[in-house]
């Protein structure tokens, strides 16, 4: 299939362009589109033959679950059977925004968009190509991260394009997300909010407003596992990975600069090429290797919006081995370092 490619103005989309994509959608295809988090690859939410086309185009399995994309709060009650006072008052202060909500579901939601389960994930995107274009879809657009499956999420289109060109009927490029990491998804099934992944919205900020939330052991098991030594075989399901083989360098500044820089060396006499990510403030103790600028420790948001495509950058460039240092930032950390993790599928060496 020829997938078509435009260009769109973020600020004030083109309407002509919106409502051929929202017919695109109606009839059953699929439309790649901006959110402020990734891009997301979408399809018609209560649309069977659409969800299992995502499915498809990306290589995911069936089991995984879509999040299903809406513009207006009216949307929310017809897919959620049971809508609880606190979910009502985070969706207040987040949405649009980077935050997805698990709820029980009603009937309307297909298994085949749910994933077989009787809840289902809803998030009112803050990016206004996004809206205008669930809007013009009918309301509900069930969108996974566009990228083939296991692969960094896209923070650009062309990024999307490198995975799913010739899978999907239309891509809308409207240039570079803003926060570059998946929404945070707090699920609300249960009488205490839990999260169940890291995003912008930190615990301290859902704790503002929720009170309690408990966290995924899933999570805090992965924080567990951080101290495995390389040889260790990594604990959980590789995924966000590049295909060099990714490994973390955790501890103080120096012995970390030190240790990376023996990594790097000894993988260069073994022939190999290396890359290194690195913050601004150390990035120059590595000059002598294809070092990448992540950003500032300080403005961790950049760190965030970069890590994907960076590990895409080494991908591009055909890097044998990547060294990383570790980002324990306070305000999105938990959030980086859970992507950063699972790209390095755990392997991780403490200094
Ligand atoms: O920022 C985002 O959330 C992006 C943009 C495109 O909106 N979307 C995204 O979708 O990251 P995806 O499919 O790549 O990740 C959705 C995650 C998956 O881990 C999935 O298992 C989980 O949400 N999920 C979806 N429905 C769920 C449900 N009913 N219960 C528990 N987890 C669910
Ligand atoms: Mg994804």
């Amino acid at each position: 299939m020829e997938t078509e490619y435009i260009k769109l103005d973020s600020a004030s989309p083109d309407p002509e362009v919106i409502g051929r994509a929202g017919d695109i959608l109606k009839r059953g295809g699929l439309v790649a589109f901006p959110t402020e988090t990734v891009y997301g690859l979408g399809g018609d939410a209560l649309n069977t033959e659409a969800a299992r086309k995502i499915y498809e185009a990306k290589g995911r399995p069936s089991n995984n679950p879509l999040i299903v994309h809406i513009a207006d709060m009216e949307h929310l009650e017809a897919i959620a059977a049971e809508i609880p006072e606190k979910a009502r008052k985070l969706a207040a202060v987040w949405w649009p925004g980077p935050l997805t909500m698990i709820f029980n579901k009603k009937d309307i939601v297909p298994d085949a968009t749910s994933g077989g389960l009787p809840t289902v994930a809803v998030r009112m995107p803050n990016h206004p190509i996004a809206l205008e274009l669930i809007r013009a879809a009918g309301g509900y657009i069930a969108a996974p991260s566009a990228n083939t499956s296991g692969r960094p999420s896209p923070t650009i289109a062309e990024h999307v394009r490198e995975d799913l060109d010739g899978k999907i009927d239309m891509i809308l490029d409207g240039g570079e997300v803003r926060i570059g990491l998946e929404s945070t998804i707090v699920d609300f099934t249960d009488e205490i909010p839990m999260l169940l992944r890291p995003g912008y919205i930190n615990m301290e900020k859902l704790e503002e407003i929720l009170g309690e939330v408990l966290i995924d052991p899933a999570i805090l098991d992965e924080n567990a596992s951080r101290n495995i030594r390389p040889k260790a075989p990594g604990m959980m399901y590789r995924h966000y990975a590049p295909k060099a083989q990714l490994t973390i360098v955790e501890g103080g500044e120096k012995e970390v600069v030190d240790r990376i820089l023996e990594l790097a060396a000894q993988s260069r006499r073994e022939g190999k090429s290396v890359g290194i990510i690195a913050a601004d403030e150390t990035a120059e103790f590595y000059k002598d290797y294809d070092v990448k600028n992540i950003g500032s420790r300080e403005t961790d948001k950049e760190i965030a919006r970069r890590l994907f495509r960076v590990l895409r950058e080494f991908d591009d460039e055909g890097t044998d081995v990547i060294l990383s240092e570790s980002f324990e930032t306070p305000r999105m950390g938990q959030a980086i370092m859970n992507r950063l993790l699972k790209a390095a599928g755990h392997r991780v060496i403490c200094v």
